[in-house]
């Protein structure tokens, strides 16, 4: 009775209080535990009345704990849920920022899909043929070590793709021509870390495949790129090149456009940039794709994205792109 009495006036304010009303009253140890353990010295003739009396206590602390815990639950939930949400507040100052390599890649996709060009995606692990040897890489030739390649399996090869080449030959394989097509991702190669340099970038690779195209619509449209991209009085110059799968072949530069003639370090003194590898798409590639290269030529060009966010925004080193430190990323804020 006494029990009885002291759970009915027992109450909780706090987590330790109803701590210590568990101890006393409802775990292993609890008094009810010594109470059902007297049993055995209670005369056989009054176990009964005893078992039940006991129980009843139990009951009676079982009831009143889980009164305790919701009474608690109440009293600490009520000072946030009942306040009134206050709508003058100004919004969260954390916002996440774009990264400046998606800003750049939205970008670039934006100024192609204006002239026609849709997007084509492709894997990240790729085997062989659409790396290399569709791309008219001889096997065994000396040009495919222009890429450091990070291999996952020989014989057949399976490698991380080493450019985004591969795609084209994917998207070629696939449908039908014409093509239209941007293809970004993010490529892997073998080489140590530095400023200049990482083991994955990411690259833009565009293809253009019809009847009658010629290397006058390369330079068109990469021009247009140029002057979108980079300004109106941007300059462009195409310099011979080599690649497997194109030919003829060019890079492209641009007139750099943070020293503005007068020599830095991004041009190495020259005025001059380069930002993209390009050429009309060699008809053993067309062919290796199924498309007849008698009725259709194209031309297909490949960029950084590192690269060119360098020059956009003056990064002076590729590994700030990878280290996710907020510092650097907070500085694009206002062109997220
Ligand atoms: N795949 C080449 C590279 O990674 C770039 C390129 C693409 C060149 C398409 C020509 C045509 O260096």
């Amino acid at each position: 009775a006494a029990f009885k009495e002291e759970i009915k006036n027992a109450s909780a304010s706090n987590q330790e209080e109803l701590e210590a009303y568990r101890m006393r009253f409802i775990s292993r140890k609890s008094v009810l535990g010594d109470l059902f353990n007297e049993i055995k010295n209670i005369a056989p003739e009054d176990r009964k009345a005893y078992g039940q009396s006991v129980n009843e206590v139990k009951q009676l602390a079982e009831d009143k704990f889980k009164e305790l815990i919701s009474s608690l639950e109440s009293s600490s939930g009520s000072e946030s849920s009942k306040a009134p949400i206050d709508l003058t507040l100004p919004p969260l100052e954390n916002l996440g920022t774009l990264h400046p390599l998606t800003i750049i890649h939205n970008r670039i996709v934006e100024i192609f899909q204006k002239i026609g060009f849709n997007v084509a995606e492709g894997p990240e692990i790729e085997d062989d043929f659409h790396n290399f040897t569709a791309l008219n890489f001889p096997e065994n030739h000396p040009a495919r070590e222009m890429q450091d390649t990070f291999f996952i399996e020989s014989n057949p090869d399976i490698a991380l793709r080493t450019h985004t080449s591969s795609i084209q030959i994917r998207v070629m394989e696939n449908q039908k021509p014409p093509f239209r097509t941007l293809a970004p991702g993010r490529v892997y190669r073998n080489e140590a870390i530095s400023a200049r340099a990482h083991c994955f970038f990411h690259q833009v690779e565009g293809f253009f495949v019809d009847e009658n195209v010629g290397l006058v619509d390369l330079k068109q449209t990469l021009y247009y790129f140029a002057k979108e991209l980079f300004g109106e009085d941007t300059k462009v110059r195409f310099r011979p090149s080599y690649f497997p799968f194109t030919e003829p072949s060019a890079e492209m530069d641009i007139s750099c456009n943070i020293c503005h003639g007068e020599g830095c370090n991004v041009c190495k003194y020259s005025g001059w940039v380069e930002i993209l590898g390009s050429g009309m798409i060699d008809p053993n590639v067309l062919e290796n794709c199924g498309i007849d290269s008698e009725k259709y030529t194209g031309f297909a060009f490949g960029m950084g994205i590192e690269r060119i966010a360098m020059l956009k925004f003056q990064v002076n080193d590729l590994r700030l792109y990878s280290e996710n430190d907020v510092r650097f990323l907070n500085q694009f804020k206002s062109l997220s």
